[in-house]
This record gives structure tokens, sequence and C-alpha cells, in this order.
């Protein structure tokens, strides 16, 4: 370490089971600068900060701090107690005491400057849950600030914050590392990164790609070359036939207030239109009004030529197929067996016409279904005993069943391997082919351009343009998600 170091990690491994989430990463943090750590999802960010912080050993590798440095961590996820007031939770560990009572007044003296510097205007009072999510992120920066750090660390501290608290935020930022402190932030907002630190590092597969290099020596396009590395590019070139009907999704001039503004598209019978865009960019709120879930303030919005959907429900009876990326939660009974899965969404859409099936006549359906996926179990076999991989195929199955007109895929192929993906893919060009209108979003840029025919880009509840043909690569994608970029709307 040398003098005005607050922290040098280095050689730094740490593995979970058989995934190496840091491969001999290392960082070196200055006293006076915002340091920014950039990669993507899955890169080992979140694992190299809990290691500098502390809260996780390393394998392998040492981290060094400067004499006196106490750390403060805003972490991924929120790690606020909604039940309790915004006072106790800036205050959870040393509260000031008055005769060996809690001094509210010395609380509130302390916290004011805090909040106000961060625009944080709430009586400290409120129970943190009544907060919108923003403020309660707010919260949680401030009662870090509040342990006075040496060493700050945001990990996404601004994916739930409008512009203007951004800004404030970057204005805190600057003000402490005038003083000295040192600031490590993570972010997926590049244009956040340019605006604030003085240097970044880029993280790729647990690996450095790029070292502290300074703000003023690197651009957007280097940094996402960094972060993906060098992987071949793939573009769509595939022409697909698209079906001469009217589109079945069609919306135009859709305003969802604080979420999208003058959002327009269609997607027409035969084609794969994927969505992307940062976190809160808009592009999973179009998905929402696809299937209902959100109500539009302002615009048209027609699926499957029944108008704007109000409920999942009616989407679904409009032939819509909803296939979410957290198939624990949403998309599965795993106490069931496959075909009591396979079947429970369908007669809800056939009801659209047409009378309920005989069980033996779901059954024969269901083995049809679980066929053409490949599914390794058959219609009689408990959804809990198969692996994660067949598991997503059950929901596919699920929808498929429907026999939908319009297919809204979530991240469909998230946590699943290589070879469970690649035949999502299949059947996803299969859908289209069969004529589906089939609209994706993934937080896997290499999915959207091996799948989609075009992809729509988002930022701050816009579309601000739309890639294909040969221009449709991951580099690409990625850089148009950072133009203009900020958080929110
Ligand atoms: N507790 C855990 N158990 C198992 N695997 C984990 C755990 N935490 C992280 N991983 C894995 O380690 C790798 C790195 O994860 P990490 O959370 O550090 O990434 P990240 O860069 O912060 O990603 P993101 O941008 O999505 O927050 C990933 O493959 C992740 O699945
Ligand atoms: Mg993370």
């Amino acid at each position: 370490m040398t003098h005005g170091d607050t922290l040098v990690a280095q050689g730094l491994v740490k593995s979970y089971g058989g995934v190496r989430a840091l491969d001999g990463a290392g960082i070196r943090l200055r006293g006076g600068e915002v340091h920014a750590l950039v990669g993507e999802n899955g890169a080992g960010k979140s694992t190299l900060v809990r290691i500098l912080a502390g809260a996780l050993a390393p394998d392998e590798g040492a981290v060094r701090l400067a004499k006196d440095t106490r750390i403060a961590t805003v972490s991924q996820e929120l790690s606020l107690f909604p039940d309790l007031t915004v006072r106790e939770n800036l205050f959870p560990h040393r509260p000031p005491l008055r005769l060996g009572l809690l001094d509210r007044g010395a609380m509130d003296r302390a916290a004011r400057p805090v909040l106000e510097e961060l625009g944080l205007d709430v009586d400290l009072g409120t129970e943190l849950g009544e907060l919108p999510l923003a403020d309660q992120q707010l919260t949680e920066i401030a009662r870090a600030l509040l342990r006075r750090p040496r060493l700050l660390i945001l990990d996404e501290p601004t994916s739930a914050l409008p512009a203007a608290a951004v800004e404030r935020l970057e204005r805190v930022l600057r003000t402490l590392t005038g003083r000295g402190i040192a600031v490590l932030y993570v972010t997926h907002f590049l244009e956040e990164v340019m605006r604030t630190a003085q240097r970044v590092t880029v993280l790729r597969d647990g690996r450095v790609a790029s070292a502290g290099v300074r703000r003023t020596e690197v651009t957007v396009p280097e940094l996402v070359t960094a972060m993906l590395g060098g992987r071949p590019e793939q573009s769509a070139r595939r022409t697909r036939t698209v079906a001469d009907v009217p589109p079945p999704v069609v919306l135009s001039g859709v305003n969802v207030p604080g979420r999208l503004t003058d959002v327009t598209f269609t997607v027409r019978a035969g084609e794969v239109v994927g969505v992307a865009g940062l976190q809160g960019a808009g592009h999973l709120d179009a998905l929402e009004v696809v299937c209902g879930r959100a109500e539009v303030s302002a615009g048209r919005v027609d699926v499957g030529g029944r108008g704007q959907p109000h409920s999942l429900r009616a989407a679904v009876r409009a032939g819509v197929a909803f296939v979410p990326s957290d198939r624990k939660r949403y998309g599965l009974m795993v106490d069931r067996t496959v075909w009591e899965n396979t079947t429970a969404v369908s007669w809800l859409a056939l009801g659209r016409g047409g009378f309920m099936p005989s069980r033996s006549e779901l059954v024969r359906r269901t083995a049809n279904l679980t066929e053409r996926l490949r599914l390794r179990g058959g219609p009689y076999d408990m959804v809990a005993r198969l692996s994660g991989g067949n598991q997503q195929k059950v929901v596919f199955a699920k929808w498929l069943a429907t026999e939908p007109k319009i297919v809204v895929l979530d991240d469909p192929t998230r946590g699943v391997d290589v070879g469970v993906r690649a035949e999502m893919h299949r059947i996803v060009g299969e859908l289209a082919t069969s004529g589906a209108a089939v609209l994706l979003a993934s937080t896997d840029l290499a999915e959207l351009t091996e799948v989609c025919d075009r992809v729509l880009v988002f930022v701050r509840g816009r579309v601000v343009g739309e890639v294909h043909g040969a221009r449709l690569t991951e580099h690409a994608l990625a850089v148009a998600m950072q133009q203009g970029a900020t958080p929110s709307i």
C-alpha cells in the first residue's frame, strides 16, 4: 500500500459450489476518489463488495486497509426494517443515549443535515415501510453516511431512484470525496459513471478486465467492450415470414404514469420482438401492459383484437401466454403432476370458445407437449422431482397448452443450463413460425441477439430505438441501452 491508498485487494478467489464468482480479482481504492465498479449481471461485483466490506471471507487473496478505516456499505438488497421508524432505521447499532435512554433529540440533530443533503424530506417518526421505495433507498444511504465512514461502498444504489435524487446523491459523493473519503460505486448506468467517478474498474467473469482506468481515458463503448469481452458477435440474420393479418399486439402513444411515456410499437404474427433496457427503463412495464397487469393513462392498446386487457385473466382470454422468470413464484405447482400443471391455465384460455376437454384428452395433449419440448418426464410425474430446466419446460408446456396467439417471455432461461437454453430458443422460434407473436425480455443480451428479429430499446420510459438485422449485436444493444440513460423517469 502506498500513501493515499484506502484499500488494496489482490488475488481474490471465491467459489460457490462449482461457480467461480471471483477468479483472482483485485482493486485499489484511494481517498478522495469515486471509483466505479461495472460489469455484466453475474460478473462478481457484489461478491467483491462483500469481501471488501468484510462480510464474506475469500477462498484466496487478501484485503488490506489503511489504519482506522471505517467502512459503510449500502448493499444491493435493501437491508432495512420496514416496520421500524426512519429514526430507528438510521441508528441501528449505536443510538445516542441520554441517562441511558434513547436520545431522540440528539438522533434528529445528527440525522437532519444528512437527510437534507440527500433531499429526503420525511418525518423521522414515519414507519419506513410506508415510504416509497426511492425514499427507503435514500434512508439506507443516509444510514451509511451517519456512520461517518472513510470508505463508502454503494452497490447499485440508484436502481430505484428518480433522476433528481440521483443528481443529489452524486453531489453528496462529490462533497464526501472532497473530504478525502473513498467511494466504491457499483452501477449498471455507465452515464452515471462518466459523470461521477474518477476511475473505473471492469469485472468480467470474476476477473478484472480493466483496472482502475481514469474516467477521462475511456468511453462508454470501450467500457461495454471490456464488459462483454471478445465474445464472437452473432447477429440475427433470419428471415421469418410475417403473417398478413392485423398485428396481435398494438401499443400506440401509451402512457403509464411514472413508467412509460408515449410508447408505440406493434408485434406481428410470426415475429419475435425483444425489449431491452436497464433496470427501470420501462421495457418490463411494456410487457405488463400487454399482460393486463398495468393500467395506462393515455394511448391505445390492442391485444389479440380485444382492446386493452385489464387483468392477466383478460389477457389470457385474448390469447396471451405469459412465461415469467420466477417460476417458483408464478409458474408452477410443484406438488402436482405435470399434466395438472399444463392444464392449470388452459381451461381458462380455452374457455375462449368451446368446452373444457375431458381428462384423458388433457393428458393426451400434455403428452404431445412434453414430447415436443423433449421434457424428461411424462404427464403423471410430480413436478417437484424434475430438474430446474425441466421444470421451466413444464412452465412452457403449460402456456403452449393454451394455444397462444401472443407469447410474452420475461427472462425465460434464467438459471437453466445451456442445453435447455438452446431448446427454449428452438421452441420460441417454432412458436413464431407457427404464427404466434412473441415478445421477449431478457437480462441476457446474447439471448436477445440470438432469438429476436428485432429489439426495441427503452430508456427512461421511452422507446429510443430499434435494432435489427446485421446491426443486432450485444455491443450495439448495450450501447443503445446506455444512451443518455439515468434510472427511472
Ligand atoms: N450465495 C451464493 N450462492 C451461490 N452462487 C452465488 C451466490 N452469490 C453469488 N453467486 C454466483 O456468483 C456469481 C457472481 O455473482 P454476483 O452477485 O457477485 O454478481 P454481480 O456482478 O453482483 O451481478 P449483478 O449485476 O446481477 O448484481 C454469479 O454466477 C452468481 O450466481
Ligand atoms: Mg450484484
